[in-house]
């Protein structure tokens, strides 16, 4: 891409790679047909329906809406070479655990932003009554029918709050989890599963209780607006000075992040169905803490250490929910930005201009930052093992193209 054009016009988002993975996995609790609508057009979905293929659902339809057959016994292994490849996979541990009383998953990789545990999720099912042990990488659950139990989580973290949650809506009494992850996507999980016909109280607050139901059944369900797709194109248009309408999003979901960006000089419009960002001079420089929802989050960590990065002033970013996700920062350097991290804290320096480079992607939310340092940087950036961001934005070049960007995607031999 050559940078240096400014953003304007209107980009709409669909529904969140974050929750439609959770969705289709909860498909699994209810044998017969669930339909997603708003699901978003990426590589994760297919890896997902893939997934589901291979457990004997039948999956049809193309995004923005997807059927998933769910057999009276589906299968209850995952594979390495898909769970590799979408570290999210580990979402159909808790549905196929509490439906087939027994499930086989191969231990994730995915992303490269840290060591991500699975002890919470392990340690939920365990106190539920399930039986786990770890054989030649896989992960092996057993347990007749779980049974209701208290769980406290040490972090409120997404995946084990999802996969506890799912576990309990078919098992036997009631669960609470405490210190739960309160995400959007916690609450589309949710609203989901009640209309299935689980019984679930406090989603979206620190204590859920599931009161668990001999048997769920299939339904139809909007998958909730991607809050990360738009953040990120609410950045992108504070770093190139530009003026772009967000629709199809919500923007209460972004409060903190769009905060900042008033902080940074924005004007920021919001509307029913999302938001507005003007810039119309050189961003300031804003101090970002990520942190659980509602904390600003992580995986806008990239896109503003890069509005820091063209800022006028000087900015403290501190990463607190994975350790590694400052791997990217080495790649921005390379395109000039002045960067000195230490530990989880990095201090950013903000440059006049960028200098386009040959950089790579790391992670999915890595490579939509260094999309938007090519946008500013002066000459030509090329992003490579960018097949990262296909996992989670859809069209990204087509849509930042009609922004006015100028970005050529070609094909890339890495992924
Ligand atoms: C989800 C999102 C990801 C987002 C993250 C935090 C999906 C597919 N991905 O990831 O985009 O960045 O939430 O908002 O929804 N941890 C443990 N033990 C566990 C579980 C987690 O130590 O059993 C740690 C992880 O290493 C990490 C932190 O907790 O440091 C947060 O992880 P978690 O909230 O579980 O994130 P994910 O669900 O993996």
């Amino acid at each position: 891409m050559v940078g240096g054009t400014r953003l304007a016009g209107d980009v709409s988002v669909s529904g969140a790679k974050n929750s439609v993975l959770k969705l289709m996995a909860a498909a699994l609790l209810a044998e017969g047909t669930t339909t997603l609508r708003n699901v978003p057009r990426i590589l994760d979905v297919d890896i997902m329906s893939e997934l589901l293929r291979r457990l004997g659902c039948t999956v049809t339809g193309a995004a923005p809406e997807l059927s998933i057959a769910v057999p009276a016994r589906p299968g209850h292994e995952a594979d390495y070479d898909l769970v590799r490849r979408m570290r999210a996979s580990i979402c159909v541990l808790g549905p196929l655990l509490a439906r087939c009383g027994e499930v086989k998953v191969a231990q994730p990789g995915g992303d490269n932003i840290g060591s991500r545990g699975l002890d919470m999720h392990v340690g939920g099912l365990t106190k539920m009554g399930a039986a786990v042990e770890v054989e030649h990488g896989f992960l092996i659950a057993r347990a007749p029918r779980l049974a209701g139990a208290t769980v406290w989580l040490d972090f409120p973290s997404v995946g084990a709050t999802e996969n506890l949650l799912m576990a309990a809506a078919l098992a036997k009494g009631t669960t609470v989890i405490d210190n739960a992850a309160r995400e959007p996507e916690i609450i589309d999980l949710a609203a989901m599963l009640r209309a299935m016909g689980a019984q679930i109280s406090g989603a979206g607050s620190s204590t859920v209780e599931v009161e668990g139901v001999e048997g769920l059944s299939p339904t139809e369900h909007i998958t909730v607006p991607d809050r990360i797709v738009a953040g990120t194109y609410g950045i992108a248009a504070a770093v190139t000075g530009g003026d772009v309408r967000v629709r199809g999003a919500i923007a209460a979901h972004l409060d903190i992040a769009l905060d900042k960006l008033v902080t940074s000089g924005a004007h920021v419009e919001v509307f029913p169905d999302g938001f507005r960002v003007v810039m119309n001079r050189r961003p300031r420089s804003v101090d970002v803490v990520t942190l659980p929802y509602p904390g600003f989050p992580t995986d806008l960590q990239p896109a503003i250490v890069v509005l820091d990065a063209v800022s006028d002033g000087t900015a403290m970013v501190t990463e607190n929910v994975f350790e590694a996700r400052f791997m990217f920062l080495d790649e921005l350097s390379r395109l000039g930005a002045e960067i000195r991290a230490d530990g989880h804290h990095a201090i950013v320096r903000g440059r006049e201009r960028l200098s386009g480079a040959p950089v790579r992607a790391t992670d999915i939310r890595a490579g939509a930052g260094l999309v938007l340092a090519g946008l500013v940087a002066e000459g030509e950036t090329t992003v490579s093992n960018v097949g990262h961001v296909d996992r989670g934005y859809q069209y990204f070049a087509e849509s930042l193209n009609r922004l006015g960007a100028k970005v050529t995607r070609e094909p890339d031999p890495d992924v």
